[in-house]
């Protein structure tokens, strides 16, 4: 039994895309929803206006990852609102980011305002978006676009954050989302203005910002763990945590869950291996439950011993 549950919402299993994952056109979407094994499918994060994003090259796979500086292509927020109402296979989590607290507020007036009773997630942590910083990397910032929305948003939100690197970093961050009614955190967003050097070369590899660029894959695996473990020690116990970050095996989505996951999703490692990771990852994660005697999520989840 792989069931979990985040707010309101029941997931046949844990596992979910990282969002900008094979999640941007109704095609790919499509592809989602007719994938087994996937207990939930994300949105690329949407903005209020249409974007192509940043310049080709703007993925990079690296044996050890992937670079990216995708600049938040996306069709625009009223495409995928209209199609979270209508997906029918699966959960939906509606992903929404802004180039502007205005921009947010705008877009989530308009999904409070419409019959979509699902989950949504505020992407504060793009960092590929010329000249805008990423919104969670700043307290005051992320405090004040909270307390915006929720004087009027009472549908179940949560929001996706980069990735932090001092314990004092994570007191911060949860000091301001405890004071909210969030559903969820989700953590970590890519690691944000990595630099990939090809040395025949002698240049980076994407395009936009000078080659700077989001990692992902098994390199940023320790620090997404980290983010998991440190944000469920601090968080307060009705918000949810759904860890991204490095996950290329069944034993990493295991890793996720017993530093306090309640879902886990897959970003890098769809792209190298297509959409039937999904069973991979499913069945060794079952092989694991199965040799440890474990029968639900629950048997281990947050139960990370120290030394
Ligand atoms: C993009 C990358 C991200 O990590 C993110 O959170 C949102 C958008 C992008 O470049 O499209």
């Amino acid at each position: 039994n792989l069931k979990t549950q985040l707010a309101h919402v029941a997931f046949d299993g844990p596992l979910l895309n990282a969002s900008g994952i094979h999640c941007q056109t109704a095609d790919e979407l499509a592809d989602l929803a007719a994938t087994a094994n996937l207990g939930g499918i994300v949105t690329k994060s949407a903005t209020l206006l249409p974007r192509q994003g940043n310049e080709n090259p703007r993925y990079y796979d690296l044996a050890y990852g992937s670079i990216n500086s995708m600049g938040l292509p996306n069709l625009g927020y009223p495409f995928y609102l209209d199609y979270v109402q209508k997906e029918e296979a699966k959960p939906t989590i509606l992903s929404v980011a802004g180039l502007s607290a205005d921009d947010v507020i705008e877009v989530l007036r308009d999904v409070q305002n419409s019959d979509y009773q699902g989950l949504t997630e505020l992407n504060l942590s793009c960092p590929n978006v010329i000249g805008k910083p990423q919104t969670a990397y700043d307290f005051v910032a992320t405090r004040k676009v909270l307390e915006r929305i929720f004087e009027f948003f009472t549908k179940p939100i949560g929001v996706k954050l980069p990735p932090y690197f001092d314990l004092v970093h994570f007191d911060q961050i949860a000091a301001v989302l405890n004071d909210f009614p969030l559903t969820h955190v989700n953590t970590v967003n890519s690691v944000g203005n990595g630099l990939v050097v090809d040395i025949e070369k002698e240049q980076v590899v994407t395009k936009a910002k000078g080659g700077f660029g989001g990692l992902g894959g098994a390199m940023i695996l320790p620090t997404a763990l980290a983010n998991v473990r440190a944000l469920r020690q601090r968080l307060n116990d009705n918000i949810a945590i759904i860890g991204t970050g490095g996950v290329t095996t069944g034993a990493d989505v295991f890793a996720h869950i017993l530093c306090g996951a309640d879902m886990v999703s897959v970003g890098t490692q769809v792209i190298k291996e297509g959409l039937g990771v999904y069973d991979r990852l499913t069945q060794e994660l079952q092989d694991i439950m199965d040799e440890k005697g474990y029968t639900s999520l629950a048997d281990f989840r947050g139960k990370l011993q120290e030394l």
